[in-house]
């Protein structure tokens, strides 16, 4: 699964760059991307509810929310009520993240939990339990087109082998640094669902970008 992010996109043409990822099959995108951040949990600040609320009404594409928010415990069944598809929150902001996941599932959504780079995932296996994905943050959260950091793909490796042997039931998600350069390697560790921003909205066409990383990545 390919989900760009639309944090590369242009702001005041949103319409224009969601419908542009989401045409034919092999060029659309599985799943829309979108940054939420608060400024206090990151260094930088995206967009909100409102927002969401909007890009909703505009596309089928499934959402995929990933918050990089303060006490999401508060802020992300909102997301889940406004009908994303996939409501991530960050497991070092999340206060009772089993109950999160509860929310978020009540609330009609899937649940992901997040893990920075320096976030050490066997910690949270448990955890996990009570989730639908995990995000591996391939590069610290707060911006777009960042380097790639390999390290992150033994905790990918693990997630899989604990999906693979059923001991979780869980999407794998990668986000950060995603590119033609880099999906491969993210592909054979064992990586469901690729975020890509910059790759994706900094081209020149969104569409075969999409088509050129799903190559790369299930060839
Ligand atoms: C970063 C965001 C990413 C970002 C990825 O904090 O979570 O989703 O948009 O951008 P690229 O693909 O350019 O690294
Ligand atoms: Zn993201």
């Amino acid at each position: 699964m390919i989900a760009p992010s639309i944090l590369s996109a242009d702001f005041a043409r949103l319409a224009d760059e969601i419908s542009a990822v989401g045409g034919e099959p092999g060029k659309r995108a599985d799943w829309l991307h979108v940054d939420v951040m608060d400024a206090h949990f990151v260094p930088n600040l995206t967009l909100g509810l409102p927002v969401v609320q909007s890009i909703l009404k505009t596309t089928d594409i499934p959402i995929d929310c990933h918050l990089m928010i303060e006490d999401p415990d508060r802020w992300a069944p909102g997301y889940a009520e406004a009908g994303a598809h996939n409501v991530t929150v960050h497991v070092e902001a999340a206060h009772n993240p089993v109950n999160l996941a509860k929310d978020l599932r009540a609330a009609g959504a899937k649940a992901g939990l997040a893990i920075k780079p320096g976030t050490n995932f066997d910690d949270y296996v448990e955890v996990l339990k009570h989730y639908d994905t995990l995000l591996v943050m391939s590069v610290e959260p707060g911006f777009g087109g960042q380097k790639f950091i390999a390290d992150v793909l033994d905790k990918v490796r693990k997630a899989r082998q604990l999906v693979d042997t059923g001991h979780l039931k869980l999407l794998v998600e990668i986000d950060g640094g995603i590119n033609a350069d880099t999906i491969e390697q993210a592909a054979e560790a064992g990586v469901d669902c690729f975020v890509a921003g910059s790759a994706v909205y900094n081209g020149k066409d969104p569409a075969e970008a999409i088509e050129a990383l799903r190559g790369l990545a299930a060839p």
